[in-house]
């Protein structure tokens, strides 16, 4: 029987993004946008996407095969898999199931969970389910892995430039160097049409922006005033934005993670005018009459929160945006991207800080929880996730994509998304050693992947994944973009 656990949370993550990506700039560009919409508008730098080789499932048998080698976790080790995604391959078989090969092969089928869908939200499902679980009566002392996976494509226009992709795994146990603060977890929940996917032939989401502005606003302002209350409760004094050292968001795109910790600001100052600083009581005080409903309309609030709270935003905030405003919208795995950067940046002072974190998605539901960092012993210390995660060097590897190309794989993507019968391209020369890709789906829809070697480009034929080698000759498709055909510069 196993101890009760302490301290559970996060023991070690690794994160996979394509390496294809577009430059915001450039998409702007093309798209017509005027100068400085997607850069500065939104905040966005970059975009990655997946090439016609990668989806949902390949990302995460890459980025679990990479985190189980890499902190040397024998697959039997693991417990329960939880996988949250809202990318929509199969109505039935979960995408946990896939990932069930890797453990399969080292005689581990007796491993708890299945997938969680809701929007954004279902990665935070995902690790609430695993950490509930540590924390449960029926632990049996093994580690939970929490996978979050999406390719975020919109339809040509306005939400298009706000996409992303990319797959996080997390291991979950106790004495863990992210550590769960419980208690203080809030959320808000309602029914609302922001943004989801009714077209089930379509892997494009029907959005209506605005509201899910407002949407996502409303439900950050409902739980921070619930997580205070919690907070308050329990600690016998009020918390205030000083009572965290950082907060990370939900981060669609920058300008809303700008806007979000603005609102914060507001509803601090709001609730006690003394946790915000004189300048800002003088910035803020005109709109301190303003109704709920009024508050969200008001342009010139948005304004004014943004630079009454922008020199505390670069300290307690800036640090987390680096991969999602060179990524884009990753859905379930945004925040914990965000996550990521902020590990990435300082986590050589990060033990003993408080991290709140705003988990947000479409249709609606929402949490805010909190995190306490502490240093742990190799592997699961803060500075050995930083360096299994590699951020920088992922970055500065990554293949920049002319919009035109971009679009024309979108298009392709259109066309497979529900198809069967075809065999990709298999060309995987753009991927990293020791990625998974897509190489054919069949007859019966079955989907076929096999990986890169893990030290050179060159695919490996024996790896395949369950491949039913069952004669077909590869169908030559005129694609037209075999090689991407144009220069492809290396991204600095
Ligand atoms: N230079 C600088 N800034 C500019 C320029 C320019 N040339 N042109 C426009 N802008 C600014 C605008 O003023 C606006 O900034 P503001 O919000 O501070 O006022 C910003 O750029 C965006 O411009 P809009 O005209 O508001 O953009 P549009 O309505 O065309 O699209 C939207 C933005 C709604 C976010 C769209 O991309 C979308 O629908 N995305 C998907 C939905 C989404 O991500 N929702 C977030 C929560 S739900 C989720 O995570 C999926």
């Amino acid at each position: 029987m196993a101890a009760h656990p302490k301290n559970v949370g996060i023991l070690a993550m690794d994160i996979y993004f394509p390496p294809t990506c577009v430059q915001q700039e450039a998409l702007e560009a093309h798209d017509g946008a005027s100068k400085g919409k997607y850069t500065i508008g939104l905040g966005q730098d970059c975009m990655a996407f997946c090439s016609e080789v990668e989806d949902v499932i390949s990302m995460s048998l890459t980025v679990v095969t990479s985190l189980l080698g890499k902190f040397k976790i024998d697959p039997k080790q693991i417990g329960r898999l939880e996988v949250g995604s809202e990318t929509v391959i199969d109505k039935s078989k979960s995408i946990k199931t896939f990932l069930m090969q890797i453990f399969e092969e080292s005689g581990n089928t007796d491993i708890e969970g299945v997938d969680s869908t809701n929007a954004c939200y279902g990665g935070t499902a995902a690790l609430f389910n695993c950490a509930n679980w540590v924390e449960s009566t029926s632990w049996d002392g093994r580690y939970g892995l929490v996978v979050c996976t999406d390719s975020a494509v919109y339809a040509e226009g306005p939400a298009r430039p706000t996409g992303g992709a990319a797959a996080i795994a997390m291991l979950i146990g106790p004495d863990a160097p992210i550590v769960f603060e419980s208690k203080f977890r809030a959320s808000h929940m309602s029914h609302a049409y922001d943004f989801y996917k009714p077209n089930l032939a379509s892997e494009y989401p029907v959005v209506d922006g605005k509201l899910s502005q407002t949407c996502y606003l409303m439900a950050l302002d409902s739980c921070y005033k619930r997580f205070c209350e919690k907070f308050e409760k329990l600690e016998g004094r009020p918390f205030s934005i000083s009572d965290s050292d950082y907060f990370v968001f939900h981060s669609p795109y920058n300008k809303l993670v700008q806007k979000s910790f603005g609102r914060l600001y507001f509803n601090d100052f709001l609730r006690n005018p003394s946790f915000v600083d004189e300048v800002a009581r003088g910035t803020l005080a005109p709109f301190a009459s303003l109704s709920g409903d009024e508050s969200y309309q008001s342009r010139d609030l948005e304004k004014a929160n943004q630079q009454a709270a922008k020199q505390i935003y670069n300290v307690k905030v800036q640090p987390t945006t680096l991969i999602p405003k060179q990524v884009g919208n990753m859905y379930t795995a945004s925040l914990y991207a965000a996550f990521a950067s902020l590990l990435h940046n300082k986590h050589s002072s990060l033990a003993g800080k408080r991290v709140v974190m705003f988990s947000y998605g479409s249709g609606l539901t929402a949490t805010m929880f909190s995190f306490r960092l502490q240093e742990c012993q190799h592997p699961f210390s803060l500075s050995n996730i930083v360096a299994v995660m590699n951020v920088s060097d992922k970055l500065k590897q990554r293949i920049e994509v002319p919009p035109e190309k971009f679009v024309q794989t979108l298009k392709i993507m259109e066309h497979r998304y529900g198809a069967k019968d075809f065999v990709t391209s298999k060309d995987c020369s753009l991927l990293p050693p020791g990625t998974y890709y897509l190489t054919e789906v069949d007859s019966m829809y079955r989907r076929f992947y096999a990986k890169t070697s893990d030290h050179t480009n060159t695919p490996k034929p024996d790896n395949n994944l369950h491949a039913n080698g069952g004669g077909k000759l590869p169908v030559l498709e005129i694609l037209g973009f075999l090689f991407y055909g144009l220069r492809l510069n290396h991204v600095t």
